[in-house]
């Protein structure tokens, strides 16, 4: 029996468009034989649609001609099993059983734990890290304190929010680091928001535009003579292993969104329908083989410490000064999920779809063992004794 998979992406988030790719060159790469595929497209305003038109890159340039045909949804919980149900009245379709969810989803509210709350509420079993890790590696602070913690190397920051006052924040920055330094907002991906400062003055100015797209924003020191390498890892927190190595290269001085989807960016000719795997980038990265191995390690290691699942991407910086090798964060889903990584060690798209699907189907099957170990009637018993029961009921 195939495996009714639904595929989401989309969603409210500045990566939006970044995600419509990626899911698109995914759903062509998943294996019929394996999967009914059932695409569902998350709209800017958080409405959910299905429908074959959806599958199409060029129906997205009219998306209201495209929603028009296809059925807005949501996912319904029902004696044990999960549906996706239309909403629309006129249009009552049969609802479709769906056995896994699989988001391929990039940006706030969709990668960062919002939307995988709503898969693990309605009772889904989802592709990707589970809550806590989405949100962990959204949040490029945590994230770094948290690998602090573990001991893996990351970069010094100071942690900022909107309301302070500009001259303490420039103030603690100043305290801690020297310029130049790199300005970020905490939970955004694709480069959107993120500038470089050298004096007080453009500080100020890097704070002013990064508040524009988050409350909260980090500073860390920049490297000025950067390299920057990137490694896969598919896995859990059990068992987990790493892809080839990329380098990707930048034209301006911070890797940006054109760079990264616009097909070469600025100059380069427009149209980034490969999204990440358009990329210029050197594939095997052209570092010593101690580097790689160095790298592929660091993570692994960091990807279990974490707790994720399914397939990261985890970027890496070096300072070329001090040849110093840091951990630069974590995308927990990442474009074009990283497949360009796999298949030069020979792990094929289908392949490395098959093995993330089945982690999420192995981590459901987990968590309803831990679920029913710990099924202790307790609401017969209160039935019994009156709500005096109540009384003594301990949340552990
Ligand atoms: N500390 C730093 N020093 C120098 N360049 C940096 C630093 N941090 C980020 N960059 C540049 O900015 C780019 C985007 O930063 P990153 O932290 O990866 O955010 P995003 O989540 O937007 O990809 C990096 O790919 C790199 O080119
Ligand atoms: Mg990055």
């Amino acid at each position: 029996m195939k495996i009714e998979l639904a595929v989401l992406f989309g969603g409210r988030s500045v990566e939006h468009e970044v995600s419509v790719i990626s899911a698109l060159q995914a759903m062509e790469n998943l294996d019929k034989e394996k999967y009914s595929v059932h695409p569902v497209y998350i709209a800017k305003t958080g409405e959910m649609y299905t429908g074959n038109a959806l599958r199409t890159m060029s129906s997205y340039l009219n998306i209201s001609e495209m929603l028009a045909e296809c059925r807005q949804v949501t996912f319904v919980p029902e004696g044990g099993n999960v549906y996706l149900r239309t909403l629309s009245e006129s249009r009552r379709e049969k609802p479709i059983r769906i056995d896994v969810a699989f988001p391929i989803t990039h940006g706030t509210n969709v990668e960062d734990g919002a939307l995988q709350g709503y898969l693990k509420t309605v009772g889904v079993p989802f592709v990707g890290p589970d809550v806590l890790a989405s949100a962990v590696g959204m949040d490029k602070y945590v994230m770094k304190t948290m690998l602090r913690d573990g001991g893996f190397p990351v970069l010094d920051c100071v942690r900022l929010m909107r309301g302070e006052k500009t001259d303490d924040m420039t103030h603690r920055v100043e305290e801690k680091m020297a310029y130049p330094v790199i300005v970020k907002p905490v939970n955004l991906g694709s480069s959107v928001g993120i500038s470089k400062a050298s004096d007080k003055e453009s500080l100020e100015n890097a704070l002013e535009n990064a508040f524009t797209y988050a409350d909260i924003i980090l500073v860390e020191p920049a490297i000025t003579k950067l390299r920057e390498i990137n490694c896969s890892v598919v896995g859990d927190a059990y068992e987990a292993s790493a892809s080839e190595c990329e380098e990707p290269f930048m034209e301006d001085e911070i890797l940006s969104y054109e760079n990264k989807y616009m097909d070469g960016g600025k100059g380069g000719k427009q149209g980034g329908s490969k999204g990440m795997a358009s990329l210029k980038r050197k594939i095997p990265a052209d570092i010593s083989p101690e580097m790689r191995n160095q790298i592929r390690t660091m993570a692994v290691e960091a990807f279990r410490y974490l707790g994720m699942s399914g397939v990261s991407r985890i970027d890496f910086m070096i300072d070329c000064e001090t040849d110093t090798l840091y951990i630069n964060e974590f995308n927990t889903i990442p474009g074009s999920l990283a497949f360009y990584l796999w298949e030069p060690l020979g792990t094929p798209y289908t392949k490395l779809l098959d093995t993330v699907i089945s982690l999420a189907i192995k981590r459901s099957r987990q968590e309803e063992d831990i679920l029913f170990s710990f099924d202790t009637n307790l609401l017969a018993m209160s039935a019994h004794s009156g709500t005096k029961g109540a009384k003594s009921v301990k949340k552990v």
